[in-house]
């Protein structure tokens, strides 16, 4: 057992998909995974593991923002010894003509989070996906049918942001999605050399003010989470 994870040794498989929300790993495991063992209540953040067409897989909810995936992370990482942790979560969506439910790889994740610098200490440091789990996902997604973006994120801090001025910078820069987590969980792989992929889907347009149905959220993160399974 971990701090916030309850599992017993050997009962997290090396591959982790990461969503959001915990009832969401829920729901993944009562409904595409084979033999789903309940191996983590604590905080009501549940994690799975089961089987994915005769493979072992775990699914375990990260919560929301950089300080809650970084705890799930490290715990997986070091206590759990996970050797690939994929997100499967929402961003908001920084272009104009992105549509709501297109799915993106996040190549790279900008961050505005302090706790880059409590790390880098003012210095820079481009958090970047793994190249062999991204070119895996985007070719599996073609052979699927299915249309992904692979573009730059911004992991922010703040959901609330009073200030939409502050996104012209990012824009500026082509940041194409925005999430809360990725930069932080492409840091932390590449300081423990493992593989990390951060799969979004589009649940907002901050620059036409565009939103999802929760319907249309639930039949675009069932396609993701296939992509996700599949790689
Ligand atoms: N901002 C930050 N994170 C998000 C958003 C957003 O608009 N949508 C989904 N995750």
């Amino acid at each position: 057992m971990s701090i916030h994870i309850g599992a017993q040794p050997g009962e997290i498989a090396e591959t982790v998909l990461l969503p959001g929300d915990p009832l969401r790993a829920k729901y993944v495991a009562e409904n595409l995974l084979e033999d789903a063992q309940c191996y983590n209540e604590v905080r009501g953040m549940y994690g799975y593991t089961g089987t994915y067409k005769g493979k072992k897989v775990s699914i375990q909810g990260s919560g929301m923002g950089i300080p809650s995936i970084s705890i799930y992370a490290h715990e997986l990482i070091h206590e759990y010894q996970v050797k690939t942790l994929i997100r499967v979560g929402t961003c908001g969506c920084l272009q104009e003509e992105m549509e709501l439910g297109s799915v993106l790889l996040a190549i790279g994740a900008s961050s505005d989070s302090n706790t880059n610098n409590m790390v880098f200490n003012g210095l820079q440091y481009s958090p970047t996906a793994d190249f062999t789990l991204l070119d895996k996902a985007y070719h599996t997604a073609e052979g699927m049918g299915m249309k992904v973006v692979v573009g730059n994120v911004l992991s922010t801090d703040l959901f609330y942001m009073d200030d939409p001025q502050r996104y012209h910078v990012w824009i500026d820069h082509n940041i194409v999605g925005i999430d809360m987590e990725s930069s932080a969980l492409y840091t932390l792989a590449a300081r423990s050399n493992v593989q990390a992929l951060s799969i979004l889907t589009v649940s907002d347009n901050i620059i036409t003010g565009q939103v999802s149905s929760s319907q249309d959220r639930q039949e675009k993160f069932m396609d993701m989470i296939k992509l996700a399974l599949e790689i």
